[in-house]
């Protein structure tokens, strides 16, 4: 054996065992469910949860056999000495593997789209609950609008955080006096909710796990999101774009209770 042929044996050995170990700890790190989301609470969840696990087991399936097709390959033909041979491609094979993949995707792709849409594209029942959720840097403040049932004018001139008008309600409207403004968020379960999403600055985001929502808040938009929960507890909500030196720290808690519950937290004014 040359030294060529020796040298080509160890790189082609290591790089294909270097490749099964990529692959055999990229699989245990799904299949072993340690890092797995805490479960989804809506309907919707669910049905992200689920394109999600078609999606990745699809992709596992081209990743897995790629991989270990490549590690075959480097390993079969390593340099023996052998005759390189030359391949000016073949049409037939790159037709057939370029329109799979074209399939693969579209198809994934549009699943996924029916996905994220049932989450967000469908009607409100009239007794919906509707939240506005304003974002700054770095917090978040929730306004119900209180036995009227109308959200109060807001005018940017009053915004005053120390002066506990956070929001710039409008003095000068009376369907502002009764407006509940707290810094957690309270929800009925099993109840519509729509979150009206606004930011006074720089754009933010409304993340809750569980609820497999995300969406950001944006400048001068007023965003809905739409959830109805399934079940009753404390999650976190986290701003998950990048928003500012505070932004790691921004981060409040969505509480999910009973009817009862959430009418004493509205007649108490938010406590
Ligand atoms: Cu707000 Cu990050």
């Amino acid at each position: 054996m040359s030294t060529n042929e020796h040298r080509s044996r160890w790189a082609a050995s290591l790089f294909s065992a270097l490749l099964i170990l990529l692959v055999v700890a990229t699989v245990y790190v799904f299949v072993s469910g340690k890092y797995a989301p805490p479960a989804a609470i809506t309907a919707a969840g669910r049905a992200i949860d689920h394109q999600y696990h078609l999606t990745l087991a699809v992709t596992a399936a081209v990743f897995v056999l790629s991989q270990l097709g490549l590690a075959f390959v480097v390993f079969r033909y390593q340099d023996h000495g052998q005759k390189v041979q030359f391949s000016r491609g073949n049409n037939t094979l790159q037709l057939l593997w370029t329109s799979l993949t074209a399939v693969l995707f579209i198809g994934l792709g549009l699943l996924g789209g029916k996905a994220w849409a049932t989450g967000r594209m469908f009607t409100l029942s009239p007794d919906a609950v509707r939240i506005e959720v304003t974002e700054n840097q770095f917090v978040f403040n929730f306004r119900y609008a209180g036995p009227d049932g109308k959200f109060g004018r807001l005018d940017p001139s009053q915004i005053n955080a120390s002066l506990a008008n956070p929001l710039g309600l409008d003095s000068a409207d009376p369907a502002g006096n009764d407006d509940i403004v707290v810094p957690t968020l309270t929800v009925p379960v099993n109840q519509e909710i729509e979150l009206l999403l606004r930011s006074q600055d720089v754009i933010h985001s409304f993340f809750v796990r569980e609820l497999r929502l995300q969406q950001d808040a944006v400048p001068g938009l007023v965003v809905p999101l739409r959830f109805k929960a399934e079940k009753l507890g404390h999650y976190e909500v986290v701003c998950t774009q990048l928003c500012g030196l505070g932004h790691s720290n921004m981060h409040t808690y969505l509480d999910i209770v009973s009817q009862a519950n959430f009418d004493a937290f509205l007649k108490n004014g938010g406590q």
